[in-house]
């Protein structure tokens, strides 16, 4: 009797972990089947790895004193914010700001929605960074926030991607990965309608091939 629950006890963990490891599977091919929408793959990780080791010996030369802060426009500061920052040898803060220009689609909208409140950076010197420099409404209108309103002592700007094209709003960063035709990409942070933030790589998107809503 011991005998025979242990076996079919044994038998019911064998099928739940046959069944997850399935179900875990497919999900994983449903998000890199993502893959299938990318036109060709712009900065593979390998370059975005190299672009940024440079930018961080730069940056913790050019920073070096300051009482530094770094600002992260989320979401898609995130992955640059998590991987620039271990490359920046220097004692700093961490905070975001929630910032929308483009409420979905490919095009900015040109009205900016701030979230998440004011970082505490008076008197501090903020790295503020960005995925992409685009019409330059964001990243003029965070600068003029941070430094207004949260009394900055002073800001420097870094995207890792800067769009050739005539800005709305002109703004050179001080710090820019890599400069780029004026196409939409997605990956590596950068999203279209949400998805695709997680790529490794930063592809140009086709959105003619998505295939429809997330896990469908
Ligand atoms: P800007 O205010 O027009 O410069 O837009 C900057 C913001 O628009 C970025 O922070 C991105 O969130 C978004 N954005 C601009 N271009 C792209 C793109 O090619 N792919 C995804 N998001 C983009
Ligand atoms: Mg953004």
């Amino acid at each position: 009797m011991i005998m025979f629950f242990i076996e079919t006890g044994l038998m019911q963990s064998l099928l739940i972990f046959f069944v997850r490891s399935w179900r875990d599977g497919d999900e994983w091919s449903r998000v890199w089947d993502m893959e299938s929408a990318i036109d060709r793959i712009l900065f593979s990780e390998a370059e975005i790895r190299g672009r940024l080791d440079e930018l961080g010996a730069v940056i913790t030369e050019d920073l070096r004193g300051k009482q530094l802060t770094a600002v992260v426009i989320l979401h898609g500061g995130m992955i640059l914010m998590a991987d620039l920052l271990r490359r920046i040898q220097l004692p700093l803060k961490m905070d975001s700001l929630a910032v929308q220009s483009y409420h979905g689609g490919t095009e900015s909208s040109g009205v900016l929605t701030f979230g998440n409140g004011m970082p505490d950076v008076r008197d501090r010197h903020v790295l503020l960074l960005d995925d992409i420099l685009d019409t330059g409404r964001t990243l003029v209108g965070v600068r003029e926030k941070l430094l207004t309103e949260g009394g900055a002592a002073g800001v420097s700007s870094c995207v890792l991607l800067s769009k050739r094209k005539n800005r709305a709003k002109e703004i050179e960063p001080d710090y820019v990965g890599f400069v780029m035709d004026d196409e939409f990409v997605v990956g590596y942070g950068l999203d279209y309608e949400g998805r695709f933030r997680n790529l490794p790589f930063i592809g140009v998107l086709d959105p003619s091939k998505l295939d429809g809503e997330e896990g469908e």
